[in-house]
């Protein structure tokens, strides 16, 4: 199954942190050999300082009662700011294609010792598997660039929107500004690759925030509601 191996050195937050030996199988999809220490790396403090978790989740605007999408939710990094942000009123789906990274994040919600009402959902590589009507937020961080056949999985993904739902996608730029990541950018989708995509799958750019210094991010709704 896995054609070959490189080694990464995955920079987060602009410092170096160590070596990760990534299994490549297929063209595009990347899994890391070590999920434990992969885990460790997206939630290391240091990734606070480009990511800037705090000022994401104000710029999305998320209120108690919403239900909210992390799609490739990791280590749980977002979902867990998002579970704080929506409330126990609300709802969050931690949504992933590897069991071993939604155990880990159910984990790291359980530590938050905050109440939450959320669903850990085992992905397929084409679908969320998300109920139809389901969520205000679809968030997508540094997951994008992972999906195949883009434009049919948000095109399919659209029914899971409830009315004035939107998609947010943040991933790397593909160029110089994200800086040393530890694996080839090719892999990385250029913003306006993106917004192509999104409008394919039948969304319409409905704002940009500018913020984030190593990756775009982007909101989307439906282009007929
Ligand atoms: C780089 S990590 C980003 C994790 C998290 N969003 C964050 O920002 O910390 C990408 C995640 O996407 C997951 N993933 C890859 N392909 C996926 C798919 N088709 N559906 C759902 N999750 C996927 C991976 O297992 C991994 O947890």
């Amino acid at each position: 199954m896995m054609t070959r191996r490189i080694i990464a050195f995955l920079l987060l937050g602009g410092v170096m942190t160590s070596t990760v030996t990534l299994a490549q199988h297929g063209q595009d999809q990347r899994r890391p050999a070590d999920i434990k220490e992969y885990l460790e790396q997206l939630d290391h403090p240091e990734r606070d300082q480009y990511q800037k978790p705090s000022q994401v989740v104000e710029a999305l605007g998320l209120k108690p009662g919403m239900a909210v999408a992390d799609l490739g939710s990791g280590s749980g990094y977002f979902t867990r700011r998002f579970v704080e942000a929506v409330t126990d009123s609300g709802m969050v789906y931690a949504i992933d294609v590897e069991q071993e990274m939604l155990t880990y994040a159910k984990e790291s919600l359980v530590h938050l010792h905050v109440p939450f009402t959320a669903e850990f959902i085992l992905a397929r590589p084409d679908s969320p598997k998300l109920p139809t009507d389901s969520v205000d937020l679809i968030f997508v961080c540094n997951t994008y660039h992972h999906l195949e056949n883009r434009a049919t999985y948000f095109s399919n993904v659209k029914s899971a929107l409830k009315p004035g739902g939107r998609i947010a996608i943040i991933d790397f730029y593909h160029d110089d500004r994200s800086g040393p990541l530890g694996f080839p950018k090719h892999h990385l989708v250029p913003h306006d690759t993106v917004v192509t995509e999104m409008t394919e799958a039948g969304y319409k750019l409905l704002r940009e925030h500018t913020f984030l210094p190593r990756q775009y991010f982007l909101e989307f709704v439906p282009a007929t509601p």
